[in-house]
Parts: C-alpha cells; sequence; structure tokens
C-alpha cells in the first residue's frame, strides 16, 4: 500500500503522482487494513473503561447512535476525499479546489495525530510490557491464589508498570521504535498482509475471552451494567465522549481515512466498506466489554477505575482455565499489534504530507516525528506520578492531549469535513465517485448518505459541541 518512493513534491504535480500512487490490492485487503487502523487501543481499553466512567448501557447507546449518524457518513466523506484526489489531506483540498481556507482541516488533522500519539504511544508501551509480562510468565501465580488476592497483585502489578521512572519510557520509545522501522521500511506488504491475517486472529481471541467472561459468577450483573440503558446517567459530557470516542475510534476527522482512501481500488464500493468497517470494529468493543465487565463484577472491581481497567481485568479472565497464560500471552501480543498498525496510520498523515509538500525525505520525516513524539510523549508517561501532578486546566497532560484530541479536535474536525462534502462538493461529483463512475447501482443509498451528512451529523455535532461549551 502507501509509504515509500512517493513522487510527488508539490500540489500541482499530483498527475503524475495518482498515476504512480499504490492501491490496496483488493477489496479484503482495502476491509482488512481500514479495519487495522480502526480497531486498537480505543477498543480493547478505551471503550471499556468510557462505559465504565459513563454508566453503562446508555452510554454503549448513545456511542451506538454516534456511529451511525456520524461516523459512517463521516467516513464515507473522508474516502471521498482521499479516492477522488489520491493525495495527502493537505493536497486534497487544492485538488478539489476548494478556497485555501479548507486546508486547515488538514493541518488541524496533523496535530490531532500528534496528540494522540503523544498519550497513545504510552498506552502502547503499557500493552508492550503486559506482553512480555505474559511471555515471562508473570502472571502463572494467578492460578493458585484466591480471587481477592488474585485481583490485588493484578492492581499491583498495573501500579509499579506505570509508576516505574525508567520503564514505561523504555517501553513507549520501544513502541515508537517499531512504528518508525515499520514506516521507514515502506510497510508495502506489510499492514496489508499483516492486518489480514490478524485482524481474524484477534477476533477470535475476543470470542475466547469474552466466552470464558460469560461463565463467571458475574456475566449477568457485566451484561447488564454493559446493555442496559439507564438515561438518567445521560448528561452532556457523557454524550460528548460517546461522540469523542466514535472518532477516535473510528480513525476520523484527521485524515486517516482520507489518506487510506487514497490508495483504495477504484472499483471498491465506499459506502458498503465504511458500513462494514464501522460495524466490525463496534463488534470487537463489544466482545471487549463482554470480556471485561463480567470479571469487574465478579472479582468486585470497580467498573469506573479508569485506564488501568484493561490490565486490571484481562489477566484474570484467563487465570485458572487450561492454557490461560497461553491465551494471555496471545491477547497482549495481538493487542500490541493492533495498537502498532493503528499508529502506523495516524503517523501516516503527517509523514505522507511532509514527506510530499516539504521535499523531506520519508525517512526523515519519520525520525523528526517519533523525536517529537517521544520527547512530549515522556510528560504523558507518568499519568500517575512524577509529571502526573502537573494539572493544566485540572487535566494532567496525558488527559489533556486525550481530551483535546477525541473531545475537540477530531469532532471538530469531522463537522468541517462534513460541511465541506456535504455543502462546498457538487452532488453530481459524489453520486459519480460514490457509484464508482455510475457502475454501481446505489443512487438511493448515496441519495441517504448525503441528506444524513447534510442535515443530521452536522446539527448533532454542532449541538453537542455547543452544549459542552455551556453555549446552550
Ligand atoms: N482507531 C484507533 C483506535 O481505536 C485510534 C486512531 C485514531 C487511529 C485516529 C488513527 C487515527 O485505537
Amino acid at each position: 500500500m502507501i509509504l515509500g518512493g512517493n513522487k510527488m513534491k508539490k500540489d500541482n504535480n499530483i498527475i503524475t503522482e495518482s498515476q504512480t500512487r499504490e492501491t490496496f490490492s483488493s477489496g479484503l485487503t482495502i476491509f482488512f487494513a481500514t479495519l487495522g487502523s480502526a480497531v486498537g487501543l480505543g477498543n480493547i481499553w478505551k471503550f471499556p473503561y468510557l462505559v465504565g466512567e459513563n454508566g453503562g448501557g446508555a452510554f454503549v447507546l448513545i456511542y451506538f447512535v454516534s456511529v451511525l449518524l456520524i461516523g459512517i457518513p463521516v467516513m464515507v466523506s473522508e474516502f471521498y476525499i482521499g479516492r477522488k484526489t489520491r493525495s495527502n489531506v493537505v493536497t486534497a483540498f487544492t485538488l478539489l479546489k476548494a478556497s485555501p481556507i479548507w486546508k486547515f482541516i488538514g493541518y488541524m488533522g496533523m496535530v490531532s495525530s500528534m496528540f494522540i500519539l503523544f498519550f497513545y504511544s504510552t498506552v502502547g508501551g503499557w500493552v508492550y510490557s503486559y506482553a512480555f509480562k505474559a511471555l515471562k510468565g508473570d502472571f502463572t501465580n494467578l492460578a493458585t491464589l484466591s480471587i481477592s488476592n488474585a485481583s490485588q497483585i493484578v492492581e499491583n502489578q498495573f501500579l509499579t508498570t506505570v509508576g516505574g521512572v525508567y520503564s514505561p519510557i523504555i517501553w513507549q520509545g520501544l513502541v515508537l521504535l517499531v512504528i518508525s522501522l515499520i514506516l521507514i521500511a515502506g510497510v508495502k506488504n506489510g499492514i496489508e498482509r499483516i492486518t489480514k491475517t490478524l485482524m481474524p486472529v484477534l477476533f477470535i481471541l475476543l470470542i475466547l475471552c469474552s466466552l470464558r467472561a460469560l461463565t463467571l459468577s458475574g456475566a449477568k450483573a457485566g451484561l447488564d451494567f454493559l446493555f442496559k440503558v439507564d438515561f438518567s446517567k445521560v448528561n452532556s459530557s457523557v454524550i460528548l465522549s460517546a461522540l469523542g470516542l466514535a472518532f477516535f475510534k473510528l480513525s476520523l476527522g484527521m485524515g486517516t481515512m482520507v489518506t487510506y482512501g487514497s490508495y483504495f481500488t477504484d472499483d471498491n464500493n465506499l459506502i458498503h466498506t465504511s458500513a462494514k468497517v464501522a460495524l466490525s470494529d463496534t463488534l470487537v468493543s463489544a466482545l471487549a466489554g463482554i470480556a471485561i465487565f463480567p470479571v469487574v463484577f465478579t472479582f468486585g472491581l470497580a467498573p469506573d477505575s479508569g485506564p488501568g481497567l484493561l490490565f486490571n481485568t484481562i489477566p484474570l479472565v484467563f487465570s485458572k482455565i487450561p492454557f490461560g497464560n497461553i491465551l494471555l500471552i496471545a491477547f497482549f501480543l495481538l493487542s500490541s499489534i493492533a495498537a502498532t498498525t493503528a499508529m502506523i496510520s495516524m503517523m501516516e498523515v503527517p509523514v505522507a504530507f511532509m514527506s510530499e509538500n516539504w521535499d523531506i525525505k520519508r525517512k526523515h520525516s519519520v525520525m523528526i516525528l517519533s523525536g517529537i513524539i517521544f520527547f512530549v510523549g515522556v510528560f504523558t508517561t507518568h499519568p500517575t506520578s512524577i509529571f502526573g501532578n502537573i494539572l493544566i486546566f485540572n487535566k494532567n497532560f496525558f488527559d489533556l492531549f486525550d481530551f483535546i484530541s477525541s473531545n475537540i479536535l477530531l469532532p471538530a474536525g469531522g463537522l468541517l469535513i462534513a460541511i465541506f462534502v456535504g455543502y462546498f462538493v457538487k452532488k453530481e461529483d459524489i453520486l459519480k465517485e460514490l457509484s464508482n463512475n455510475h457502475t454501481l447501482d446505489n443512487s438511493q443509498t448515496i441519495g441517504i448518505y448525503h441528506f444524513v451528512l447534510r442535515y443530521i451529523s452536522p446539527l448533532l455535532l454542532l449541538i453537542v459541541f455547543l452544549n459542552s461549551l455551556g453555549i446552550i
């Protein structure tokens, strides 16, 4: 797919670029690569703890509605921009002959990408280190302990992992090194091949985890928490978090899907692909929730315990079952891979821009960006110690970068993309691109998409936004 050997230097040379630009090889690989960007720590780490913090079922429902009414239309729009222009997220607007002001979306996307990577690489480091701990057999003794002792030990493990002075930084550095090497190498056959093989395996493992969790005594309480809707728990911050999560989850609002869309084949059905990716991604999140909440209620943990939730529960899921440790190793290895493929897609946004528009070699762009992420990222590495005590707007660096990107920048980017494609692109152009030059018989579906994009998605986004700013 992407990367390496880019011929394009400046906006005006796009024709040469689009002729030499690579594409994914088939509909299936497009699906898995895009799902590889969507599925990541968002599903296994963020979704469960946000559900926990925001009161369960009602949050899940609002999340799902956000995916349908805002996520899918924005994803289709990003694919539209990307495949039509076959270029990076800034140049794309030039090629669409839009006023230069729209390029702001692209620049904002790059800021979002960096902000997310600042804290995502930290959590990526935790996941890598858990894969290593599982490999070393650090959790094998859980089998012999009582329930309360086991959960105590697991919680302590997490505190030590996050609280260490050097080790979280080293793990974070390792994560960045892995991503950089893959990006520099060009990933061509890499991402496509990795995602195609490993996404199904991740799916199967998650199903195994959830089946195991469903046999626990707290299964009913866990499922009730996850799926029983209680509207009394809903307020504007719950809605904003659900919406922000939908953007974060589906890699929207910052140009990732524009960039990936630019590598899609001409015959790909963009609407189908977005629906399939969005729904499969939601299924992965639901499976993660089903794997985690029964454990929370069986072991008496707090559902609203925040970012440590994943790390405090999954090791317990596999304790006391045959081959539990092997499954645990597999789970964290696959989570590491999911995190890695998501991060690659994030970093590709500024890398593509820098190497195509600034004439900086791809290798150097990757090195500069990783250096910045590592340097600033260190401030997020210790949310519970050292820098964790420095508060800005009442948030530590970790929460601040997360809040600004997920709750402000991504929804704002999504809003602008919806307005741009909904109001500033001719309907005929959209019809032509989404029907693959009128070879697909889907004008009705396109009509629904266009209606939702114009009248529903931006309005919902705007209301939630203004409300969160206290304006309405
Ligand atoms: N979707 C990824 C996840 O859920 C995160 C991501 C956000 C990836 C934005 C790319 C762009 O983990």
